[in-house]
């Protein structure tokens, strides 16, 4: 007699999902959208369907009791109680292709022109970093047309660096030059809760037609939910993961990731999170890691990323720039000072500092740009009493060196927008200011 395995059977009925599941909106507090009678897990995407039989899409972001709290990835509005709610069974995801290029895309990955994309590979928004141990070291320099930064702040394939400025001081300008001068394969950027007038102005202005060909462009103004602009820079951070598996030479760029740790504060109040740091909820400071680390190199490709913070009021020790500080390996920090004397693009040299420097650039490269970056300490200390005349020439060396040299390194430092120099040049210029 053939022997019946009883007990497998049993596991086997105990696994399978006999229902169509199903369970109605009960409550709508603020942003969130408490649901009874189904089992969800959290990042999950459900439908609601109104009145009208129109699905309103949503993701899971928690639970009470025995109820699921939702957000909506559009906007509350049709929703009522009793609503029938489905969960899909699957997280949020982006299809990824060549067909991507040159195009503007919403949070979610959706073009904006409306055509829906026909083909791609799904990549999920949010998923692992690189293994630490799978990851090529960073030694080669990336060029990215900015004399300030090849020349002082020399940046390496696959490194991630942000860029600190209060508000209006060019951190989108600047991210524009990087966009159309870096020599990367493709360019992701991702732009999170700026005023929609200025999307318009950074495309056509700052990245222009020729930065925009081999550019993705990944947009969540201010005015959309918080959790469609929270998952523009996941979306962005997918389709630059997409190109790095692709083997390709990625630059990821972020404006703002302030704008992104206020969505997930938005989100994070919103489902009860207490409020820590300046309003800022405890996730705020577990998500900024989890987007951050998924740049940089891995075994196949590279993402070198740049994300801006937005500064309040200039207070450069503030709780989001302090933790992006942390997590990056450099930070690029534009003074207001520098901007009000039309100094552009306005990088304080001394306050800024590129973890890797010191790895990728050559010897004579590093001796000229530390020589440099003396001189300008100097003259700074000694600017006022320069200015009013109060300084006597021949009592210190090192000032009178510096006035000497100051008129030639601020005229490296001052670039135009529309000004490319690639990184010989600039090192050659560096160097030639002192020959
Ligand atoms: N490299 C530059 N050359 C000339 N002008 C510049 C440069 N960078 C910035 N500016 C000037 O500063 C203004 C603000 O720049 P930008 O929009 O890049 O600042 P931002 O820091 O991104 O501002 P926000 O905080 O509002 O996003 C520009 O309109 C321009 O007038
Ligand atoms: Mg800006």
């Amino acid at each position: 007699m053939e022997f019946i395995d009883f007990a497998n059977i049993n596991k086997k009925i105990k696994e399978c999902d006999f229902y169509y599941k199903e369970g109605i909106v009960k409550k709508v507090i603020g942003l969130t959208i408490e649901v009874e009678g189904i089992r969800a897990f959290i990042g999950e995407v459900c439908n609601i369907y109104n009145e009208k039989n129109n699905a309103i899409t949503c993701e899971v972001v928690g639970f009470k009791e025995n109820n699921v709290i939702l957000m909506p990835l559009g906007e509350l509005i049709g929703i009522s109680p009793g609503c029938r709610v489905v969960p899909s069974g699957k997280a949020l995801n982006v299809k990824c292709s060549e067909e991507l290029f040159g195009k503007i895309i919403d949070g979610l990955g959706k073009p904006l022109d409306d055509e829906e994309l026909k083909e791609g590979t799904p990549y999920l928004l949010d998923s692992e970093p690189p293994d630490p141990l799978k990851r090529r070291r960073i030694k080669d320099v990336i060029p990215t047309g900015v004399r300030t930064i090849d020349g002082f702040l020399t940046c390496g394939e696959g490194q991630r660096i942000g860029i600190f400025a209060g508000s209006g001081v060019g951190k989108s300008t600047t991210l524009g030059m990087i966009a159309k001068y870096a020599e990367a394969d493709v360019n992701v950027i991702c732009l999170i809760g700026e005023r929609g007038r200025e999307v318009r102005d950074f495309i056509e202005r700052d990245l222009g037609e020729e930065g925009m060909k081999r550019s993705i462009v990944v947009c969540a103004t201010s005015d959309k939910p918080a959790l469609v602009r929270l998952k523009g820079a996941f979306t962005a951070t997918a389709i630059a993961e997409y190109f790095r598996d692709k083997g390709k030479k990625v630059i990821l760029m972020m404006d703002s990731v302030t704008r992104f740790a206020m969505a997930q504060r938005e989100i994070g109040l919103a489902i009860g999170e207490p409020p820590a740091t300046k309003g800022y909820t405890p996730s705020v400071f577990a998500m900024l890691p989890r987007l951050m680390e998924r740049a940089g190199m891995s075994d196949k490709g590279s993402i070198t990323a740049f994300y801006t913070v937005l500064v309040d009021g200039d207070d450069f020790n503030e709780p989001i720039a302090d933790a992006v500080r942390g997590i990056l390996d450099g930070h690029i920090v534009l003074s207001r000072a520098l901007a009000a004397k039309n100094h552009y693009p306005a990088i304080d040299v001394l306050s800024s500092i590129s973890r890797l420097m010191s790895e990728i650039a050559d010897k004579d490269h590093k001796a000229t740009a530390s020589l440099a970056r003396d001189l300008i300490a100097t003259y700074k200390d000694s600017e006022d009493l320069i200015n009013i005349g109060a300084y006597v020439k021949g009592s210190n060396k090192k000032v009178d060196m510096a006035i000497n040299y100051i008129d030639k390194i601020n005229s490296f430092l001052k670039q135009k927008v529309d000004e490319h120099t690639n990184f010989e040049d600039t090192v050659k210029w560096l160097k030639s200011i002192f020959t």
